[in-house]
């Protein structure tokens, strides 16, 4: 049985992962509209995993005889500056979940709760990539600045990313 403790950090965890899912959904659509092709491909595939972020915690959460309540979410962002922008805003909410997971990795210690300890290390391992990614990211848009051609190239790849990410979890 889940300790009632841990059951709330795990809740508030995927009021964490199911905002995430939100606010990439959201810049997905604003980058759409932009006739940023590849920058939405690839959020909404981002957009996706958050969502199975949450849902495996869902599920793990009710397996281990919890319950797992689907959470209100406050309205995300709907415009941005341009596309470091948006790259800028999703490392800062990616920095900022990685705390969040840590926070649930600290209360399993504390509690002595290895199982979930455990299943918490598959989001520690997934944050390393997702940070590590965001910044890469970050990089190249600094290289590029405010170069039109350079900027149309970099959309263009990240079409292709999403594809090699997807592949790669696949074990592909
Ligand atoms: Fe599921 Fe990007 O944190």
């Amino acid at each position: 049985m889940l300790p009632k403790k841990i059951e709330a950090a795990l809740n508030a965890q995927i009021q964490t992962e199911a905002m995430s899912s939100q606010i990439y959904l959201a810049m997905a659509s604003w980058a759409e509209t932009q006739g940023l092709s590849g920058t939405a491909a690839f959020l909404y595939g981002h957009s996706d995993e958050e969502r199975m972020h949450a849902l495996k915690l869902v599920k793990f959460v009710n397996e281990r005889g919890g319950h797992a309540v689907v959470p209100a979410l406050p309205a995300p962002p709907r415009t941005w500056k341009g596309i470091t922008h948006i790259f800028q805003e999703l490392f800062v909410h990616e920095t900022k979940v990685t705390g969040e997971i840590n926070k649930v990795v600290d209360l399993c210690l504390k509690e002595k709760e290895y199982t979930t300890h455990n299943f918490m290390q598959w989001y520690v391992s997934e944050q390393i990539e997702e940070e590590a990614l965001a910044r890469t990211l970050i990089d190249k848009l600094n290289m590029i600045g405010g170069d039109k051609g350079g900027l149309y190239l970099f959309d263009r790849d990240l079409a292709g990313m999403i594809g090699a990410k997807a592949k790669e979890k696949q074990g592909a």
